[in-house]
């Protein structure tokens, strides 16, 4: 895997830290705004009073909307200098704050949350079920974990191409493990494993599934652009996964 980037170290080189942000926040044609967002905000409900933890937080964006909606507390975690940075900038004024921790490592005492969030991190992990196990062990009962990954379909195979697709290619799909990728300009690891594998691990560390979405678009975010819409109808980008502690 030589030349390619783990997890947060990969948002600290410059230009892809810049090139990542402004994709992510370029309304339509950013597929998180059209796709994963409206499923994790429709996912995530009231929020009003609850403590909350981001995995993998980048920016902070989802902390400024979740205060916003009258949450109790917001934590994120990164393991990108830049986007730790970033997202304290962001939260400047609220009680929010983001700490440089990465995902494998953190812990934190039982009942410490009410609701865990992670968007497009857990495909840099790669062994999610002890992560998921530190996640349960630090929710209050009944607490949540709600999180959207890049689409096993898409982890599974990267053609290479640096165009617009046209295509999909699905490959070694029952093969987990590493897949260096070529994106925002560099190369980065991310790690498969398939749709069963997650719903698995959640299951072994003894959550309750109550969701899983495959966040088609939702074409009141597409501003008439319809060719965009049909193109996003293709294929399943993101995966939400939802589960309750129920012990
Ligand atoms: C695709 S970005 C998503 C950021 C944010 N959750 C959002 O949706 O805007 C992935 C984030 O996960 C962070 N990340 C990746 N691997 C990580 C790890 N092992 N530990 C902590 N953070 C990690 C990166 O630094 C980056 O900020």
């Amino acid at each position: 895997m030589t030349g390619s980037e783990r997890g947060g170290s990969f948002y600290d080189v410059p230009h892809v830290f810049e090139r990542y942000l402004s994709h992510r926040h370029s309304g339509v044609s950013s597929p998180n705004y059209v796709m994963e967002e409206p499923a994790l905000l429709e996912e995530l409900g009231t929020v009003a009073g609850l403590r909350v933890l981001d995995l993998g937080c980048g920016d902070a964006a989802i902390g400024q909307v979740l205060l916003n909606a009258g949450c109790r507390s917001y934590l994120g975690l990164d393991g990108s200098a830049a986007m730790v940075e970033a997202g304290n900038a962001a939260l400047r004024g609220t009680s929010g704050r983001v700490e440089m921790v990465d995902i494998e490592d953190f812990s934190a005492p039982p009942s410490s949350f009410d609701l865990i969030v992670s968007r497009l991190a857990f495909h840099y992990v790669n062994d999610i079920q002890p992560v998921l196990a530190a996640c349960h062990a630090c929710l209050s009962p009944g607490g949540r974990i709600v999180f959207t990954v890049v689409h096993p379909v898409l982890t599974s195979y990267d053609s290479g191409t640096r165009e617009k697709r046209t295509s999909w290619v699905v490959d070694d799909y029952f093969v987990d493990g590493p897949r260096a990728r070529s994106w925002m300009g560099g190369t980065v690891t991310w790690f498969h494993r398939t749709v069963e594998d997650y719903v698995v691990a959640l299951m072994r560390t003894g959550f309750t599934l109550t969701s899983l979405r495959e966040c088609q678009p939702r074409e009141d975010r597409f501003n008439g652009d319809v060719a965009e819409l049909a193109r996003r109808r293709r294929v399943p980008l993101f995966l939400l996964l939802a589960g309750t502690r129920t012990g």
